[in-house]
């Protein structure tokens, strides 16, 4: 049976506590006056959970009818927000209150408030211009800048004016955060009147915040972590503990820490991150009889409450992705994390008693942090930006009024390859494959394969399906650091690198091993596969026949008939040839344009250490430079020099080019 469904008025009521809740009718004031408002409130102070119903109860009063659409940064933070306020307004997470993350649609026509992610809402700017769907939308958590945040928000203003000239009701635009620099975000959304935004006040239990007095040469700050928690455990300071690391490894490496410590019997620990699947990341929000510590990446630090956490033990550190426009690769680096988001982290303990945060940094390094992240559009690769762009009829890039605009050259760079992919055509209009890649939504290039398997004679649709599926996902082999374990999971992992041809048949020979399991999650644990990454990979398949299926298009005939080998490579080709590489000498391959960056073979592929010859050339999925420095190329591929003469006739000339004797013998750091 369905709860009682409840009024705005009465639920924000009984939440006198919460300051959205205390000010709610000044509030609904402003935002009545004021068709686009700026809320900035302290971590804690309501924002997230308060303003939607509040936000309902003057959609109601304005006779609006549309929906109310908020949108968070993650998929976890969208659920959990979910279940919070519809609990508050008394209905089932699908009635009044609903979500959409990809892959789920807990949403129907009786939805009032919708939470999603950033990126579903771009997804329906880009099939609904006009956004017709809703009344009013609510960017959550600004201030993470994510490229997704920065791009719908120069877009909503485009839906709004598209809206007002056609004579419908403008779009009601609320952006919330905790930390925005409140005067560029309420000049951005065309605000001359600065009194546009409003600051509340107010954190609900004060939060005490502790520094290290210096950092030891050689610092484990995994270790730091697990020493501070054996010091709460022996002075018995009671509540549950939230560490804040940067990254999976990190994670796990503090996790095997914190099981050494002699008291461990007492503590539920539990690692939280985007790897891990939603049942798994639920887990800490269970109410448990032991001591809870969860060890999680900044997935954890917005819109997120766990019932407990007293304590906040915080790395101060964050992996963020940093894009060279000019070598057109990605690195993940380590940074000093800025000071909203330590304040952030700071502000999950106190969320429901007084609190405490360890800093595992000194006070010192805090006058060299910046104030606000850096937004991601300024470090990121942006063709899946500019073809959305493309795709709602933005002709020019450079023109657009971002809040904070995106280097020229990573512009410039994008438009390239999504011409070099055919999404483009030569004055930069978006082609007819540009709009199926948009439908496919996936990413370009992974798009592109999809598109060129679709050739009648190639019979290899639904393998390039499967391929693609995997590479939008993350990475499917499981490396345990127990050096037994490892030893056994590389001998198991071996069984699907038999053939020597390439590193996407592995993927094949795992998908297929897959199906025949029953898709069994316990197989993939037992074959130290990423459960998770096949699973997703199974839903992104099945979205993309959905598609497919729309186009008229099916794979059934590449299921009757013997694929045609080359046409397999042909069709994968075409998706990276961004990404199309040569040799260059001692073991080392360079992209074609110019870029002298000395390219490896990642040691998980099949063509590590394997002579393929001074002529050979690759493809792969993503070149990435790790921590030292180096340069590696992940998943690859042989190419004949015959499908670069059919896909890309005008890279001949490069392909067949011998390397110069300069590049032969340039040694890259
Ligand atoms: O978004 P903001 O940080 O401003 O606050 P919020 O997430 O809306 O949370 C407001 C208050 O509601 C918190 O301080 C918690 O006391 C409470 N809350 C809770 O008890 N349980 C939740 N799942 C979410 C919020
Ligand atoms: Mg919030």
């Amino acid at each position: 049976m369905s709860p009682e469904k409840r009024n705005p008025e009465k639920v924000l009521g009984e939440l006198e506590h919460i300051p959205v809740a205390r000010l709610r009718k000044i509030i609904r004031e402003q935002i009545r006056e004021h068709p686009n408002f700026v809320l900035i409130g302290e971590t804690g102070s309501g924002k997230t959970t308060c303003l939607p119903p509040l936000l309902l109860e003057l959609r109601d009063e304005l006779g609006l009818t549309g929906k109310i659409g908020v949108t968070q940064p993650r998929r976890v933070a969208t659920r959990s927000v979910t279940t919070r306020v519809s609990d508050m307004m008394g209905c089932d997470v699908g009635g009044s209150v609903g979500y959409h993350v990809r892959f789920e649609d807990f949403t129907s026509d009786s939805t009032d408030i919708t939470f999603m992610t950033d990126g579903i809402l771009l997804r329906k700017i880009q099939f609904d211009p006009f956004l017709s769907e809703f009344s009013i939308i609510m960017i959550d958590e600004a201030h993470e800048r994510s490229l997704n945040i920065d791009l719908c928000l120069g877009l909503l203003i485009d839906v709004n004016n598209t809206r007002i000239g056609t004579g419908m009701e403008p779009l009601r635009l609320v952006i919330t955060s905790a930390t925005i620099e409140r005067n560029k975000f309420a000049e951005y959304i065309g605000l001359e009147d600065k009194d546009n935004s409003t600051e509340i006040p107010g954190k609900m239990f004060p939060v005490k915040v502790f520094y290290e007095p210096e950092i030891p040469w050689r610092y484990d700050y995994m270790k730091a972590a697990a020493d501070k928690v054996e010091y709460l455990l022996e002075n018995h300071l009671d509540g549950d503990v939230l560490i804040f690391m940067p990254g999976k490894k990190e994670i796990n490496t503090t996790v095997e820490y914190l099981k050494a410590l002699t008291n461990r019997t007492k503590l539920d620990i539990l690692p939280l991150h985007a790897e891990l699947s939603p049942e798994e990341q639920d887990r800490i929000f269970l109410p448990s009889k032991n001591r809870k510590v969860i060890v999680s990446t900044n997935i954890a630090e917005t819109s997120v409450t766990i019932d407990g956490i007293v304590h906040v033990i915080d790395s101060g550190l964050i992996k963020q992705t940093s894009f060279d426009p000019k070598t057109g690769i990605e690195q993940l680096i380590l940074v000093e994390h800025a000071l909203s988001g330590l304040d952030q982290r700071k502000g999950r303990a106190g969320r429901t008693a007084p609190g405490y945060c360890y800093r595992l940094f000194t006070e010192d390094s805090l006058r060299r942090r910046k104030k606000f992240p850096s937004p991601e559009i300024e470090r990121s690769n942006l063709s899946q930006v500019v073809l959305a762009m493309k795709k709602v009829g933005i002709e020019d890039i450079e023109k657009f009024n971002f809040i904070d605009p995106p280097n020229r050259g990573a512009i410039h760079q994008a438009i390239k390859n999504l011409t070099l992919l055919g999404a483009l055509d030569g004055r930069g209009k978006i082609t007819k494959i540009g709009e199926f890649m948009v439908d496919l939504g996936i990413d370009p290039r992974l798009g592109r394969m999809v598109i060129e398997a679709t050739r009648p004679d190639s019979y290899c649709l639904n393998k390039i399906c499967t391929i693609a599926s995997f590479l939008d996902g993350k990475n499917i082999f499981i490396r345990p650091e127990e050096i037994t374990q490892e030893r056994e999971a590389k001998r198991l992992h071996e069984r699907y690198k038999k053939e020597k041809d390439s590193d996407f048949m592995v993927i094949l020979n795992i998908w297929n091993a897959y199906v025949k399991s029953g898709y069994d999650s316990d197989w993939a644990k037992a074959n130290y596969l990423n459960e998770k990454t096949l699973e997703e990979a199974r839903k992104v398949r099945l979205e993309l026949l959905d598609v497919l299926k729309n186009h008229h298009l099916s794979v059934d005939d590449s299921l009757k008939h013997k694929v045609n080998e080359d046409s397999l490579g042909k069709a994968i080709t075409a998706g990276l040839i961004t990404n199309l590489m040569k040799y260059s000498g001692r073991s080392c391959y360079r992209k074609l344009d110019n870029t002298k960056e000395d390219i490896h073979i990642h040691p998980g592929s099949i063509y590590f250490r394997q002579n393929l010859g001074p002529q050979a050339i690759l493809v792969s999925d993503e070149i990435f430079i790790n921590t030292h420095g180096k340069a590696y190329a992940s998943n690859c591929l042989l190419v004949k020099p015959e499908w670069i003469r059919e896909l890309a006739p005008h890279l001949m000339g490069q392909i067949l080019s011998r390397p110069s004797r300069k590049n032969v013998f340039r040694r890259h750091r």
